[in-house]
């Protein structure tokens, strides 16, 4: 049997994704960059698409930019983001935030399913969308109610009790795909047709998921999703989200929002709207264009990779930085937030510790001029460690854990001041 290497080096050289570091714009090669679960880097292409988005076809092109490419960069953008989560062309569209597509399409399913009045969630999930769904629940007296089954452990939810949960009252089961602290992978097939054998619809966050792992919304039957391109598709800080609507249930669903990019044909200026038929209906507004146009590259990316191989490295990423921890944090008071299943879990591994806080910024802002790394805080004790295995190496992983242990080990986070920023 062939010894399988532990070193950095040789888990490097033997990387058939190694090439696609040079694809991001890396100036400072000191840092170590483990937030591409928040941000993702910039794409070199992205730079200079950007320069001829606004110098060519904004600064030369101006209006006429609108026929020329503008007007379908929301459904062809939509188009290539399907095929990173097992969908057809025409049912993603490229539109608005994550928690505004969430509360169009939470409201469209309630709204479909007007004898129902549950949505179904859990306490892993991302808290705009809890607040998306808190917020249907104040607006629409006494026809939506939001129960949240509690995780025990804060790392997994139990599919089991989650699909005894739901019942004849459930309009909707709504869950992050990869849950955004513990990166908890939930099997998308197995609760989707949990809620279809109740008469419910299945609603599924993908921010955390796609880009990072292999999504089958066709194939798990699912009804509806969003999801954000700024995280693992490296489209640029807030950039524009997306949605999916099955096929069959497009022209069910009203769209809560009738604005005027959701009408027939927007440039008739009629008085009275008539939906759009298909996806479009769910757009609300003129699309933010040059954050648009700033999806595509990282997009293109990892249509170029693959997802089969970028899940493979990934897995051996946070096997391999799980393995580290075990050997080099645990002693030092560390513990694994995330599950140890591979199978069950993303792209991103947290880590725990009762000063955590000042770890990272020990981390971000070294005091003993070491070099940088960038992880991200998640209150009250977790370091997330997000691995974009286009970019991220095993020796940015080597090194992260390494430093890590430097920190606590020598009692450098007792020189931070635990003052936190806005975003941590
Ligand atoms: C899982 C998840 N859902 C929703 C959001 C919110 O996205 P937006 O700011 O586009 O509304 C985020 C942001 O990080 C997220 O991680």
């Amino acid at each position: 049997m062939q010894k399988r290497s532990f070193s950095p080096v040789e888990l490097d050289a033997a990387d058939p994704l190694r090439s696609f570091r040079s694809e991001f714009v890396i100036n400072d090669p000191d840092l170590i960059y483990l937030d591409g679960n928040s941000l993702g880097r910039l794409p070199v292409r992205t730079a200079s698409l950007m320069r001829q988005a606004v110098e060519q076809e904004w600064g030369v092109r101006l209006i006429r930019g609108w026929n020329e490419e503008w007007m379908a960069l929301s459904e062809r953008i939509g188009g290539k983001i399907a095929r990173l989560i097992g969908a057809e062309p025409d049912e993603v569209i490229l539109t608005d935030s994550t928690s505004v597509n969430l509360f169009k399409l939470a409201f469209a399913a309630m709204k479909y399913q007007a004898d129902r009045d549950i949505i179904l969630t859990d306490s892993l999930n991302f808290p705009s969308d809890l607040y998306v769904f808190q917020g249907l629940d104040a607006i629409l007296t006494n026809a939506c109610f939001v129960d949240v089954l509690k995780s025990d452990d804060d790392i997994i939810t139990n599919e089991e009790f989650l699909l005894d949960r739901i019942g004849k009252e459930t309009a909707l089961v709504a869950l992050s795909h990869v849950a955004y602290k513990s990166a908890f992978l939930y099997d998308m097939k197995r609760i989707t047709e949990g809620a279809h054998e109740q008469g419910a619809m299945a609603l599924w966050d993908l921010s955390h998921a796609v880009g990072a792992v292999p999504v089958d919304l066709n194939g798990a039957g699912a009804d509806l999703a969003v999801g954000c391109t700024y995280k693992y598709l490296n489209g640029g800080p807030g950039s524009v989200a997306f949605l999916y609507v099955r096929k069959d249930l497009q022209d069910k669903l009203i769209n809560p929002i009738w604005g005027w990019f959701a009408e027939q044909n927007p440039f008739e200026f009629t008085r009275e709207f008539r939906p759009a038929a298909g996806i479009r209906r769910f757009l609300v507004s003129s699309p933010p264009v040059l954050s648009a146009r700033a999806t595509e590259p990282g997009l293109d990316l990892l249509l170029e990779a693959g997802m089969d191989r970028v899940r493979t490295k990934s897995v051996a990423q946070t096997e391999y930085l799980i393995r580290l921890c075990d050997e080099y944090l645990a002693p030092l008071g560390f513990e694994l937030a995330s599950p140890r299943d591979s199978a069950i879990r993303g792209s991103h591994v947290s880590i725990r510790h009762l000063e955590a806080f000042r770890i990272n910024q020990a981390m971000i802002s070294p005091p003993d001029g070491a070099r940088q790394v960038i992880p991200d805080f998640r209150a009250p004790d977790l370091i997330r460690l997000g691995v974009a295995p286009l970019y991220n190496s095993f020796q940015d992983i080597y090194d992260t854990i390494h430093r890590i242990r430097q920190i606590v080990d020598g009692g450098i986070y007792q020189k931070m001041s635990g003052k936190r920023e806005v975003v941590t």
